[in-house]
């Protein structure tokens, strides 16, 4: 058994800290102390965590004295002005945001790809945007054998990607169109509900949004491939929980669907679900509460020789968010790196 720890989560009123919360006590991750940290609404409110019922403080500069862990899931500004102090305290920080996911000395790890990136950390470490956890699971083990050349992938991205508020707006949007009335965009520029938004985040100067972005250029960070070939178009989708990626992917070597399914089916937390003669293939509906990747719709791209097209689906929830910031610091620990 490890030696427990004392950890801190900041943003532990969101959906991911409350996803984090709960993934920790269904693995039994050590802890021996809890902060639970937000912002300045939500002092006071108290959450449970198995037997201990926590009072939420307002995360300052100061909340980090004595933690080992900080997990962090608030928003890119609170991840860039309280992750320094925590780090000076002496606290690993694993971050949810995309504060530091591009900065050179700061890992951004998906465990079953490039849990070595772990060893040169200097304090924190960054997971990915929620949609490029999933793509990296499933093409690194088959870029290992096949070599990728070229990769396009369009996601179908739930409401709960965007937090709470997100939900909200989905539910209320969703009775105010059954009920005939008309609807008001707060947090999506558009309606969700009953719509598709071929908009997540806001739009860069190239055409491409911030999010598209975050897929290109983290999927080769976490690869060790500067000049993989990706592109990507991001839509937003009124669903509530599960990203679900449609992906072309091309090879430097002669692959099948077979090569394909039998490559990814021996990858750690892949579950391959492909049977079009009963209509079988992953939905975010089924997905929802999963930990795994989902993978289905393998077959050869009708375009390319040494194409294969094939579906995904996660719970950005867990996978796209929280249970990676889990696995992290549980292959920290066993690596004496915190
Ligand atoms: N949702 C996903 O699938 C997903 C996936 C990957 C990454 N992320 C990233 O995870 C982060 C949180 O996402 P979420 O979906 O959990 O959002 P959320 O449901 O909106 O929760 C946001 C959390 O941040 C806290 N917060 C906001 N402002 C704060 C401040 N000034 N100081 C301290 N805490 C503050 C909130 O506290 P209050 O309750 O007090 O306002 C709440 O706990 C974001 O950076 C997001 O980009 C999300």
């Amino acid at each position: 058994m490890p030696a427990p720890l004392n950890v801190a989560v900041v943003g532990a009123t969101g959906l991911v800290g409350r996803e984090f919360l709960k993934i920790a006590a269904e693995r039994a991750f050590p802890i021996k102390g809890l902060r639970l940290l937000a912002s300045h609404r939500s002092v006071g409110k108290k959450i449970t965590y198995g037997e201990w019922e926590i009072e939420v403080e307002e995360a300052t500069p100061k909340s980090f004295e004595s933690v080992d862990l900080a997990f962090f899931s608030a928003t890119t500004e609170v991840s860039k002005t309280l992750i320094p102090p925590a780090v000076k305290a002496g606290a690993v920080c694993i971050d949810d945001s995309s504060a530091w996911r591009m900065e050179e000395d700061v890992p951004l790890v998906v465990p079953e790809v490039n849990a070595d990136d772990l060893n040169d950390h200097k304090g924190i470490v960054s997971i990915p945007n929620c949609p490029t956890t999933p793509l990296c699971h499933v093409l690194w083990p088959v870029h290992q054998k096949y070599e990728l050349v070229r990769v396009i992938v369009d996601t179908y991205q739930s409401v709960s990607g965007t937090g709470a508020a997100a939900v909200r707006e989905l539910t209320e949007q969703t009775r105010q169109v059954l009920d005939g009335n008309d609807t008001r965009p707060h947090v999506y520029p558009h309606q969700i509900a009953f719509n598709l938004l071929p908009q997540v985040d806001v739009f860069l100067g190239s055409g491409y949004t911030k999010e598209e972005w975050k897929i290109i250029n983290e999927t080769r960070k976490i690869m060790h491939e500067p000049e993989l070939a990706i592109s990507a178009t991001c839509v937003r989708t009124p669903v509530f929980t599960g990203h679900s990626e449609a992906v072309h992917a091309e090879f430097a070597r002669p692959i099948t669907p077979e090569d394909f399914h039998e490559t990814i089916k021996a990858t750690a937390g892949i579950y391959v679900q492909d049977e079009p003669s009963v209509n079988m293939y992953p939905t975010p509906w089924a997905v929802a509460g999963r930990d795994e990747t989902f993978v289905g719709r393998i077959r050869q791209d009708a375009s390319h020789p040494m194409g294969i097209a094939f579906w995904l689906v996660s719970d950005n929830l867990r996978k796209g968010a929280a249970l990676n910031a889990i696995q992290i610091a549980e292959e920290m620990i066993a690596r004496n790196l915190i």
